[in-house]
Order: C-alpha cells, then structure tokens, then sequence
C-alpha cells in the first residue's frame, strides 16, 4: 500500500484519519473532497504542508475527474468516508442521501474496478493488481434498531430505518455485490456512534457542548432514553487501519466503543463537565423513525484482528470537551449564516 485515495477528508472522521495515518505511515494520501457544509479545510491545517499529502477538491460522483485522479496518483488503495451523514438531514433531503452515498460509492467502485482489474474485457476474470484494497466505511445504523436486550453482530440483518441508514445500507450491499460478482477485494467497517475533536456541531456530543457554552437550550428529542455505542474517533482510526492492513478481503467487520450510553446520560455529562444547570434541557419532539438503541458486539474484530478500543468513555468525553473549550474559535467560525438557518428550521 503507497498511494491512498482518500474521500470526505474534510469531515469530522476523515480529517481525524489522515493525521493518524500520516503520523504512523509513510504513505501517499489523496484526499478527495466535495466541500459540503461538513467539510472544512480547517480541520487539516495542521497537514496541508505535509509532503504525503495532497487535497483534491471535488465529487466522488465526478467519473472523469476519479480516472484522473487513479491515473495520475497510481491509487492502491481507496478509503471512503465521503457521505451525507447526518439522519435529521437525510429527513428533510433523501434524495441527496442516496445521490450520494448510493452513486458516488458506485463510481468510486467503477473506476477502482477499471484500473485494478487486470484483464478488463474478460467478465470471467477475477483477478486484480495484487495489493489494492476498496475499504468502505460504513455504520452500525445499516442494522436498524434493538429492543433493551441483544447487539449487532457481522450477520444480523440488515434494516436500516432512516433514508442515511438506508442509502448506507445500499451502498453496502453494492460494495458487496463488487466483491462477488467482480472479485473486487473490499472490506466494510461498520462502526458506532463516533466522538472526539472537529465533529460538525449538528450531531448530539458537538451541539450539547457548544449549546451549554452560549446558554442555549439542550434539545433533547422523545425521552431522551435512546441508547447508542460511543467510539472515540481515535479509536475509530486504529480500528480502521488494523482492517486495511490485516482484514481478510470479502469481510464486514463491526467495530464499537463498547460504551452505551442514554442520550440524555451524556446531555448531563455534558452540562456538569462545563458547569452549567440542568435547567437547559429541553425535552423536544422526537425523530420520525428514531432508532431505539444500537448496541456492537466487537467480538470479530477483537478476536480475528486483534483491535480492541482503548478510551473508556469517561476519559474521552472529558478530553472532548476540553477539546471544544480550547477550540471556541473552531466552532464559531463553523456556526456561519448556512448552520444557524439549519438550526432555525430544526429546533424553532
Ligand atoms: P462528515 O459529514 O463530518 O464528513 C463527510 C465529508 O464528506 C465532508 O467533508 C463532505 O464535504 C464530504 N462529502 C460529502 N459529499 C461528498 C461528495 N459527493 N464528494 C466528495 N466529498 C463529499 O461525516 P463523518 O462523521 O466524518 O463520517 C464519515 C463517514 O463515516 C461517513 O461515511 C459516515 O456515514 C460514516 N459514519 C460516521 C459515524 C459518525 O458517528 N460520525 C458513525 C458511523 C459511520
Ligand atoms: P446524532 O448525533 O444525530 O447521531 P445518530 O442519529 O446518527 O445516532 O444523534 C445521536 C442521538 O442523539 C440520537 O438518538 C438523536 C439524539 N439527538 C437529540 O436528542 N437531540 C439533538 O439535538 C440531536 C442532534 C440528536
């Protein structure tokens, strides 16, 4: 592996992924990047000199421009993370959800195919350049929802409830179907509720600390009892790493925090570790569809792989949260004019 196409590393996972990758390999990085409202240069300053990276701006969906790229850098390997990626948007939107996250994987998938496989013409071969990897990066909501008992193994069902969960779901299955019809070799990582430093502050952890920070109201949607795995993203980064050098090709590997916690445990974790009253919680009305609890069960990759987490989510709650304080003016350069129509058509 020398030479990785890198998609939506702009966002939150992405941005976090290429610095661990080019602190602990001496490898090539393409990020490609469309620049929605979730992907922000910014989060890669630290990087953008760094002699083994480059950033492309531009769609996964942009066929000519992916040859272009898989030509000129030679790519090995492709790791995508590029998606629209937030549930209550996918409500208001489906069809960009699907667009996306459905069609720009597919391309993706095309043009890795056209370039790796080593007798294009011949629909009987199977063989591809020896050493290239499709590693899609997926999520434990394709599983749907859990009653209070149970946990998502590599093989519960798939039934995604959401039009994200559903246009991850499928782009799973295309990946799948790459694999076994074409011989494509991928893995797909399905991963838990993420947290951790230059989180887009329309999901849960980021909007309750910024919310608390200026006094505003916690919205909190239904009972505020619905149960998701946190996986601190630097643990997310080394679970995706160990799948890309160690996953056996054709395999879906979960990988969770071990940490399930009630949303509204983490609303008060929030209010207490920032010294502001409970008072701000406001109970508001639920998602359409929302997901009860979600909940992994880590054991393939553990046992198989040998990753396990290594934040308990005490300590990395902490330390994203003194993340944020430090990092006040991070997110209010975020909150631009685009971000408070957002929040003025969700919460009012
Ligand atoms: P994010 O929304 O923070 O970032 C997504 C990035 O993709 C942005 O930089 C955006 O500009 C880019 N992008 C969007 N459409 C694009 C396109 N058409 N072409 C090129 N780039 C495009 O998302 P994230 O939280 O970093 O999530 C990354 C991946 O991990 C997604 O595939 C998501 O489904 C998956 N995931 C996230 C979580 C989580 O808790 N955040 C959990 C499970 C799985
Ligand atoms: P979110 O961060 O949007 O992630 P996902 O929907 O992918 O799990 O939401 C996490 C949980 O927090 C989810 O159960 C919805 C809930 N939630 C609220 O109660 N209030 C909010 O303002 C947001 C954004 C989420």
């Amino acid at each position: 592996m020398k030479n990785i196409l890198l998609t939506g590393g702009a966002g939150f996972i992405g941005s976090n992924f290429i610095k661990y990758m080019l602190s602990t390999y001496n490898y090539n990085i393409i990020n490609l990047d469309v620049l929605t409202y979730a992907g922000n240069l910014e989060n890669l300053t630290d990087v953008e000199n760094h002699p083994n990276y480059t950033f492309a701006k531009g769609d996964i969906r942009d066929r000519v421009l992916l040859d272009e790229l898989f030509a000129r850098y030679d790519i090995d390997t492709v790791v995508n993370f590029a998606a629209e990626s937030h549930v209550d948007r996918s409500i208001e939107d489906p069809e960009l959800f699907l667009s996306t996250n459905i069609l720009g994987t597919q391309a993706l998938l095309d043009t890795a195919k056209k370039h790796w496989k080593i007798n294009l013409n011949d629909k009987h071969c199977r063989a591809f350049k020896q050493g290239v990897k499709f590693l899609q990066v997926s999520t434990d909501e394709v599983y749907g929802t859990l009653g209070a008992t149970g946990m998502f193994t590599e093989t519960t069902p798939l039934a995604p409830n959401s039009p994200y969960s559903a246009s991850k779901t499928s782009a799973d299955l295309v990946v799948r179907a790459y694999h076994e019809t074409f011989g494509m070799p991928i893995n797909i990582t399905r991963c838990s509720n993420n947290y951790g430093p230059y989180q887009f502050p329309e999901k849960l952890i980021p909007l309750m600390i910024n919310n608390c920070l200026n006094g505003k109201e916690l919205p909190v949607y239904g009972d505020g009892m619905q149960i998701r795995d946190w996986l601190h993203v630097k643990d997310h980064c080394t679970g995706i790493d160990t799948v890309l050098h160690k996953g056996e090709v054709g395999q879906v590997y979960n990988i969770g925090g071990n940490n399930e916690k009630a949303n509204i445990e983490i609303v008060k974790l929030i209010i207490e570790n920032v010294g502001k009253s409970e008072q701000l919680i406001k109970y508001v009305q639920d998602r359409p569809g929302h997901d009860r609890r979600y909940a992994i069960d880590n054991s393939k990759i553990t046992s198989e792989l040998g990753w396990s987490p290594s934040y308990t989510f005490e300590e990395g709650i902490k330390e994203t949260i003194e993340w944020y304080l430090k990092n006040e003016e991070w997110m209010s350069k975020i909150i631009s004019g685009e971000y408070m129509a957002y929040y003025k058509s969700m919460y009012s």
